[in-house]
């Protein structure tokens, strides 16, 4: 049978494989509260115009509230045979009123529908995401306050380096997420303005007032060109990306935390509720959930490249290839979500072993800067003569297979004569630490400011 909605032009209906290519409603019913949401403002927006009758607007209206709380309530009819959401919610509309559901679509296109709709979707998936990154900031600023001078190991090239605080290693990656959220908000504001009254693509020959529905569905404005309305999908491929680049940070935060749960590093433990056994090995404690944030990256990744890749070759203004926008959006949103959530949960949780970060933030010769830094301030050394001296140090301490406040201060001295006892404070961890006070170091006292001003940035937005 022809179809309902095109039948005019039509004899014949679809082959059964073109409804299955063709239709969306699989997984764009999730768009289905933004549907009704954009179908309201834009009847009200009629009426107002005088372009519907205020009696087929009363009707519009409570059909459309009767088919949102049968979707809500699980009892809606969802047909493939309709394509997507925004017939389907048409189509129940007449069964329910009658004629007069007909003359919503006055002035409208499904091309302006759906991207009003995707972007009222994405602007909720934006805020969401929002808040669960508030929440991870919320956890790590915990953990970095308590650890403030627990001293540990940097690294660089994953060799040990120099000792760095715990609470230092947590706060960079609340500066991180913090970047992830200004990108998410950046791209909000970009996202905000509506394309509804596009119509097809070239705008609409009846007296709409794009100001009112863009106002009511909270936009700070319409969009200036009905071509670009319809047409692009920035708003969703940004989502993406500021989504991609967050997921990296995870997977780098994730991938720590493998390593460092291993046997031979034992930084930190886990949760129970954050680990699973093994079915086979009675030891094993793995850390699944910070493996799975690492993997899901990769699907972030390919989502926002999928759609990057569907939009390139397209001809303004709207294609259908912009109905396969959604479901690599879905897909984001959801993992981010439940990537997030994993992350914040693992960095709650989690013990850090404080007596095992510092063994190892000694090991490995991790004050040979400090000393070196020394002879350049008390024996107005060149730094790169202290560093000859330093690496002496080292082979000598690697040699005797000994730490280097293992060394004698004689032993010390017959490599430079200038050495005193004093040099010998600076090889401590903790002093090491301690004396790392410029802007943006790893000393303890640094480490606590910048828990209180991330604090208060957050407080204020
Ligand atoms: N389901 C379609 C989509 O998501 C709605 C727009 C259809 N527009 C059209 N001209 N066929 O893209």
């Amino acid at each position: 049978a022809a179809s309902a909605m095109w039948g005019g032009r039509f004899a014949g209906g679809p082959a059964a494989i073109m409804q299955r290519i063709n239709a969306s409603i699989d997984f764009d019913k999730r768009l289905y509260a933004q549907d009704i949401r954009g179908s309201k403002a834009h009847c009200r927006m009629l009426v107002k115009q005088s372009i519907l009758t205020a009696a087929d607007g009363a009707l519009i209206q409570e059909g459309l509230d009767k088919v949102l709380a049968e979707i809500e309530a699980g009892d809606f009819p969802f047909s493939q045979a309709l394509e997507d959401i925004h017939m389907n919610v048409e189509s129940r509309l007449g069964e329910l009123i009658g004629e007069a559901a007909g003359r919503l679509h006055t002035a409208r296109s499904r091309n302006d529908q759906v991207a009003t709709d995707f972007r009222l979707w994405v602007r909720d998936a934006l805020d969401g995401m929002d808040g669960a990154l508030r929440d991870l900031l919320a956890a790590l600023l915990d953990r970095a306050e308590e650890h403030a001078a627990t001293v540990m190991p940097g690294f660089t090239h994953l060799q040990t380096a120099q000792p760095v605080t715990f609470g230092h290693h947590m706060m960079a990656y609340v500066e991180m997420i913090s970047r992830d959220r200004s990108r998410l908000a950046d791209a909000r504001n970009r996202l905000n303005e509506c394309p509804l009254g596009s119509a097809a693509l070239a705008g609409t020959s009846f007296p709409i007032d794009r100001e009112a529905t863009a106002a009511e569905l909270g936009f700070a404005g319409p969009m200036r060109n009905s071509l670009d309305g319809v047409s692009d999908r920035d708003f969703a491929l940004e989502f993406m990306s500021a989504s991609a680049i967050c997921a990296v940070h995870l997977s780098r935060l994730a991938e720590e935390l493998v390593i460092w749960t291993s046997a031979q590093f034992r930084f930190v433990t886990l949760s129970d509720a954050f680990t699973t056994g093994s079915s086979i090995m009675p030891q094993k404690r793995n850390p699944d959930a910070a493996e799975l944030v690492r993997a899901k990256t990769g699907r972030v990744i390919g989502d926002l490249n999928a759609l990057l890749i569907v939009m390139k070759g397209l001809p303004l203004a709207y294609s259908k290839d912009m109905q396969d926008d959604k479901e690599p959006v879905f897909e984001v949103a959801d993992t981010m979500e439940l990537a997030i959530a994993a992350m914040a949960g693992m960095v709650r949780d989690m013990t850090v072993n404080v007596g095992t970060l510092r063994a190892a933030a000694g090991a490995g010769f991790t004050t040979a800067t400090d000393i070196a830094d020394w002879c350049v301030r008390a024996l107005k050394m060149p730094f790169r003569r202290a560093h000859h001296v330093a690496g002496s140090l080292v082979k000598l301490a690697e040699g005797r297979n000994c730490g280097l406040e293992d060394l004698t201060l004689a032993e010390m001295q017959a490599i430079e004569p200038g050495i005193t006892e004093e040099a010998r404070a600076v090889l401590s961890v903790e002093s090491s630490v301690n004396s790392r006070t410029s802007l943006g170091g790893t000393a303890p006292s640094r480490v606590r400011q910048a828990v209180a001003a991330a604090r208060r940035r957050l407080a204020e937005d």
